[in-house]
């Protein structure tokens, strides 16, 4: 499940419910998936071949079509990041800068873990979003934020788009001390 940390008052926020009515507040779609439906080669994998990847919208497919026929989301695939990647480092720069996109940035976490970093509304400032399997958000369209990965910097996950052009990143301007 995941978990929030809001960086102004080291609050950490925990459990479904909590996690929940906080990211509902700030606007952030959150759901689950039974992660349990992925067979376990594919649990601790993260240099995917295209079958592999296929698999795996294959075993989510009526989520994702559920999840896309509610949100408007018209395609998917499937991302891996580990230290495999190349240029991972820089990616993970590029990553960490805070950004809008123009359109929603969703994110179903299939394997390893991410960490959204989210600007909620003035009184909150930004906030973590700690992810691991089975974990779904979607950072709203326009919503500055940007993205890292957690100790064992490796990842998997499910991406819907409306049209990937949307994940274009934009730089958002933000003074340092207010991010950290
Ligand atoms: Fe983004």
């Amino acid at each position: 499940m995941a978990v929030i940390k809001i960086r102004n008052t080291g609050e950490i926020i925990k459990g479904h419910e909590n996690v929940l009515s906080f990211l509902e507040k700030q606007g952030v779609l959150y759901e689950h998936w039974d992660i349990s439906k992925l067979p376990d080669r594919l649990k601790e994998k993260f240099v995917l071949t295209d079958e592999e990847k296929e698999e795996i919208l294959t075993i989510f497919k009526e989520e994702i079509e559920d999840l896309a026929a509610r949100r408007g989301y018209k395609t998917w695939d499937v991302v891996a990041l580990s230290d495999a990647t190349p240029n991972l480092d820089e990616l993970l720069k590029k990553f960490e800068q805070v950004h809008v996109h123009t359109e929603d940035e969703v994110r179903a976490i299939t394997a390893g873990h991410g960490i959204f970093i989210i600007k909620g509304d003035k009184e909150t400032g930004y906030f973590d979003v700690e992810l691991e399997a089975g974990d779904v958000i979607s950072v709203p369209e326009g919503n500055p934020h940007f993205f890292t990965l957690m100790e064992d910097r490796q990842v998997v996950a499910v991406r819907l788009f409306i049209d990937p052009s949307g994940w274009v990143a934009h730089p958002y301007e933000e003074k340092e001390e207010v991010i950290k």
